[in-house]
């Protein structure tokens, strides 16, 4: 398998399972980091899998780092956004930067990371991207405006970008992923959560492998024909 996939937000979380995931169904995978350079260089000690410090927010650093792994890898055939935050608060108490944060790293990071990429797919009649979305951009959340907005911006993005790709056997799907055992999960206040966990109906948080599962699935050669979706993987919580 001589496919690359470049995944954002890669070395921890969601992000790191479908990298590991990735390279254990046989892709040449290049793992995106923010911030966390420890993190890093224990997942890259770990995995054997590279990462690069890429700030997704930024359309230059894209650019450039997607180029970098390009020249290293050779040209990337998948992606995978997954790198997002939060910066939870009810809109009354949120201020101007919560808000730019997060609709800039988790939906204005599609467009640097697909921009970057998409001429050379278009090139070579091929390309894989997944975006992960969430539940909360499906439903709404309570102390999220933030969050849900560019959560489900990105599965608008994705059926734009669905309709261009498709002459060009370019799919880009979607995972709406329900509430996972992350840290990000875990940073929600323990009563809080407990209260979201009692209305999933599978009667417990996610695991980060049961994404990545589906990333597999939407990025085989063979799926061809699926563009413009969106699997939910939430243990029935939302149900859309
Ligand atoms: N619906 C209606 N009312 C709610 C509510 C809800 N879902 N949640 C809280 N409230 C009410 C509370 O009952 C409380 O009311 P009273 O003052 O009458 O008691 C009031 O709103 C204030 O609640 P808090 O004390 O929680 O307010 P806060 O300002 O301290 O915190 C918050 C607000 C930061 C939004 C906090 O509630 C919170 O963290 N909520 C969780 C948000 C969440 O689910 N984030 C998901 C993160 S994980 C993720 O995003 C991954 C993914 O894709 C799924």
């Amino acid at each position: 398998m001589n496919r690359v996939a470049v995944v954002t937000g890669g070395t921890r979380g969601i992000g790191e399972a479908i990298s590991v995931a990735l390279k254990k169904a046989g892709y040449k995978v290049a793992a995106v980091y923010g911030g966390d350079e420890a993190k890093a260089k224990a997942f890259t000690h770990e995995t054997g899998i590279p990462a690069y410090k890429v700030d997704v927010s930024d359309f230059k650093q894209c650019q450039t780092g997607l180029q970098k792994i390009a020249a290293d890898l050779g040209p990337i055939d998948i992606v995978i956004n997954n790198a997002g935050i939060t910066r939870d608060g009810t809109l009354h108490k949120m201020t101007a930067e919560q808000w730019e944060a997060v609709i800039h790293t988790n939906l204005s990071s599609c467009f640097n990371t697909c921009r970057s990429v998409i001429d050379s797919m278009r090139e070579r009649g091929f390309g894989r991207i997944v975006n992960i979305g969430s539940i909360n951009g499906q439903a709404g959340q309570y102390g999220q405006v933030n969050y849900a907005a560019a959560k489900s911006g990105i599965h608008g993005f994705t059926k734009a970008l669905a309709q261009e790709g498709a002459a060009k056997n370019i799919t880009v799907n979607a995972i709406a992923p329900g509430y996972i055992d992350t840290d990000m999960v875990r940073a929600v206040p323990p009563q809080v959560l407990e209260k979201i966990v009692a209305k999933i109906p599978v009667g417990r948080l996610g695991q980060a492998s049961e994404i990545a599962r589906g990333v597999l699935f939407l990025v085989a050669d063979e799926a061809g024909f699926i563009t413009g979706s969106t699997l939910s993987i939430n243990g029935g919580q939302h149900m859309y």
